[in-house]
């Protein structure tokens, strides 16, 4: 059985626009009743207006059982899924939605836990944040990006209780709040480095996932590294943590860039594996990948898949029309046959029976282990 989510009607509650481009929307059930239940890390599908099906991390207190709430950065340029939330994702306005799923989620461990969060990304770290701390796990809370995409996410009541436990930079703080002061909540505070960062570049497309995000030339909180230079400040982060306690639990969360920084330098500086647990709220870019080929079933065309393409990629180029919604292998809309050869899944969507049987493959991220696919679309 595939992991389709159940879909069921919500309202708009409330909708708060902060002034910043940050837009927090709260949906009910329109008899306000419970909602299922969630935890950290969860997101939900979303089937907004005009049909488009767009991701979003849950960011509110997973306690309140009766509303959920959603925070999007939104520019006056923002096209996709971010437009139809500025125009039409007004209080009142029934949407349906599917129910929480969760690919990020805490791992039920009790060492010390550094949440390393770029620009809107923060969301679901939040989240995670008022998790540890209700469990009087040490953390801490390293921002990259914007104080006012942050600013606005804090006047948010739900974070009241970790608010204070952010680290930010000094130039862009928090207002009314002493950064400075910031510590590992539940512990003493380690010598942090001063170097969370922040340059204020054009801001970045919502925590909307899909295909039809608008391209971000420098996302914030890659511009934020930058800014002091390339992985340096994340290097004297990452090596103090190593340093005080030899092992701890990472979670991060940003643009494409902001995660591939982190990730490079874990690896330069062996920190295991599978110590580090992360999301990004865009599709991944396919680079370097093994070249293969695709033969369509039906007519016996053959077309062949780049290093740097999807499959679905590959056949939309070559007139073959492909169908995308999510372009992370969530939804299911890209599922297509498998006649012959052996996939390379890399989907959420299949269940793990599916996918050992070898004969559907979602068409948006999974590739070939054989050197020709044969697909029945
Ligand atoms: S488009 Fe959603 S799984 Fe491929």
């Amino acid at each position: 059985m595939s992991g389709q989510p159940e879909f069921f009607n919500v309202v708009v509650a409330e909708r708060k626009d902060r002034g910043t481009g940050v837009i927090v929307i709260t949906l009910v059930r329109p008899d306000g009743g419970p909602l299922p239940p969630f935890a950290a890390g969860a997101h939900i599908p979303v089937q907004l207006p005009g049909g488009l099906l767009r991701y979003y991390s849950l960011c509110g207190d997973p306690a309140r059982r009766t509303r959920y709430k959603l925070a999007v950065l939104v520019t006056r340029h923002t096209q996709g899924g971010g437009q139809v939330i500025r125009e039409r994702l007004l209080p009142g306005v029934q949407l349906s939605i599917g129910e929480p799923r969760n690919h990020f989620p805490l791992e039920p461990r009790t060492g010390p836990t550094l949440l390393l969060a770029g620009g809107i990304g923060v969301t679901p770290l939040l989240l995670m944040a008022l998790a540890l701390k209700r469990q009087g796990r040490p953390y801490l809370l390293h921002y990259f990006g914007r104080g006012d995409t942050l600013a606005a996410l804090a006047e948010e009541p739900d974070y009241g209780e970790i608010v204070d436990d952010i680290l930010v930079d000094t130039q862009n703080r928090l207002p009314r709040r002493d950064t400075d002061a910031a510590s590992v909540s539940g512990q003493p505070r380690p010598p942090m480095p001063a170097e969370s960062i922040t340059e204020d570049t054009a801001a970045p497309v919502p925590g909307e996932s899909g295909p039809h995000a608008p391209a971000e030339p420098i996302p914030e909180d890659a511009a934020a590294m930058a800014s002091h230079g390339s992985g340096a400040p994340l290097d004297g982060i990452l090596s103090d943590w190593q340093r005080r306690y030899r092992r701890f639990e990472l979670y991060y969360c940003g643009s494409t860039e902001f995660m591939q920084t982190i990730r490079d330098r874990c690896v330069a500086l062996g920190i295991p594996e599978e110590d580090c647990h992360c999301e990004s709220f865009a599709p991944p870019k396919v680079t370097g990948e093994k070249a293969f080929e695709v033969k369509i079933f039906a007519t016996g065309e053959i077309i062949t898949v780049s290093a740097n393409q999807t499959i679905a990629d590959a056949l939309n180029d070559a007139g073959v029309n492909v169908e995308i919604s999510c372009g992370q292998g969530l939804c299911g809309t890209c599922l297509a046959g498998v006649k012959d050869g052996i996939p390379d899944h890399r989907d959420e969507y299949l269940s793990a029976d599916e996918k050992a049987a070898n004969n559907k493959i979602l068409l948006c991220c999974s590739r070939a282990l054989s050197s020709t696919l044969v697909i029945d679309l």
